[in-house]
């Protein structure tokens, strides 16, 4: 049978950062309760001249370096922190990367989850004409209100997959276990920049999505805990997949440690929660960390509040090393520039109208920019630092 999966994945962030230090202290809270409580250590947070898009396009850059933009005919952009009603912000991002017209465009939504809605579409895509490819993009602006219990667990950040046959990274397997129910855990009203949570709900309501969606995976005939080399779960904060784990193997009486997931961490804890990019964040920092992945089984938990949740596995490909993008990703991440305090509220309590013209300053040193608002539309534009359009392989 003809193999479908992530040919390749990539990841952005932004071009500013705050240390969870920075806040503990503002907060009065024992630093310790950040990093071994919540396990996280720092949080993008975008600049004044960056969003959703902006990362999407610096994160789908590099694939279409790499291999290309020829039969790719549809992109899906899944996102929560949409930045128009009504078009996509896949829309901005084909302009911005100079793709061909003859592509459809669409946004997904569905809290974190809609970036695995828009992976299973794109097998199906794939499926339906192997000879296609579809670049699929998560990217989202994790924001709670300031003083909440959340705040510490906000973040920002972007995943682009390039969907194909004969992937050279993960082939995706048939089996998935789903589930759904409506909950108010997380949402985010039309006027609201904020989530509002129930944050003990949203926990509860995550693990039994999770098992749920394992008792699922198991009906349809998925592989058994035992046959599942390494786990990738939805990391709002790293603590939690070490929870779902544990309750995972509490579930199904299969022993499984933390080390079967540790590598999965890496840029989760660097970046905050990226809520659609957080499980494929979490997927690149295993493949790009681990050495002997090679054609191992991974297990997916995928969670988007509200609450939908989905348990898929999927084989490494024997070549994945030679893929790898560790260190462009450590040089994203290591050249943030902190924010103190005071520029982090500011940035936080910032206006953004859209019924007058105004333009951003000049902060990003990524590659593509928001310029502003002109005409009631949001403007877009490559910086200095953006590299020539993209190559054919
Ligand atoms: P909180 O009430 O501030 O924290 O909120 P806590 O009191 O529960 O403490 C957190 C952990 O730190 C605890 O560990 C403490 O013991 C520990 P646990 O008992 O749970 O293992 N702790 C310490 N550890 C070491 N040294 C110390 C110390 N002090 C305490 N000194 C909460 C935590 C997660 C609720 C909050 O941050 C929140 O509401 N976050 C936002 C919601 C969220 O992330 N929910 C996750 C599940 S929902 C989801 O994943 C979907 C989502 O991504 C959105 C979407 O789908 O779109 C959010």
């Amino acid at each position: 049978m003809m193999s479908i999966g992530i040919h390749d994945l990539s990841l952005a962030t932004t071009h500013r950062v705050l240390d969870l230090d920075t806040l503990a202290e503002a907060n009065g809270v024992d630093p310790a309760k950040y990093h071994i409580g919540l396990g996280q250590d720092r949080m993008s947070i975008p600049a004044a001249d960056e969003d959703i898009v902006t990362m999407g396009a610096q994160a789908a850059l590099p694939l279409l370096e790499r291999h290309g933009a020829e039969g790719i005919r549809t992109i899906l952009f899944a996102t929560e922190s949409g930045v128009d009603q009504s078009k996509s912000a896949g829309l901005f991002l084909h302009e911005l990367l100079e793709l061909p017209r003859t592509m459809r465009v669409v946004e997904f939504k569905q809290a974190c989850y809609s970036a695995t809605a828009a992976l299973q579409s794109a097998l199906g895509i794939v499926a339906r004409n192997p000879r296609e490819r579809v670049l699929v993009i998560a990217s989202d602006v994790a924001r709670y209100e300031l003083d909440s219990s959340g705040e510490p667990t906000q973040g920002a950040g972007a995943a682009a997959m390039l969907v194909s046959a004969d992937p050279a990274l993960l082939a995706i397997e048939p089996i998935s276990g789903v589930v759904s129910r409506d909950v108010d855990d997380f949402w985010r009203p039309n006027d609201s920049t904020t989530a509002v949570v129930d944050g003990r709900l949203s926990v509860t309501a995550y693990m039994d999505a999770m098992t749920s969606a394992w008792d699922d995976f198991a009906a349809a005939g998925g592989v058994g805990a035992e046959e599942i080399d390494r786990f990738c779960f939805h990391q709002p904060f790293t603590k939690l997949a070490r929870k779902a784990l544990a309750r995972l193997s509490q579930h199904t009486g299969v022993e499984l440690p933390d080390t079967l997931q540790e590598a999965s961490f890496a840029y989760n804890r660097e970046l905050g929660n990226s809520y659609t990019a957080s499980l494929y964040a979490g997927l690149a920092a295993l493949l790009d960390h681990d050495d002997d992945l090679a054609g191992r089984r991974i297990g997916l938990f995928s969670y988007g509040s509200g609450a939908v949740g989905e348990f898929f596995t999927g084989i490494v490909q024997p070549g994945y090393r030679q893929l790898r993008r560790a260190e462009s990703i450590r040089d994203q991440l290591a050249g943030r520039v902190p924010l103190t305090l005071e520029e982090y509220r500011a940035l936080h309590s910032a206006a953004h109208p859209s019924d007058v013209d105004w333009e951003t300053p000049r902060v990003t040193e990524g590659p593509f920019r928001f310029a502003g608002i002109r005409d009631r539309a949001r403007r877009y534009e490559a910086t200095q630092t953006a590299p020539a359009g993209p190559t054919q392989e």
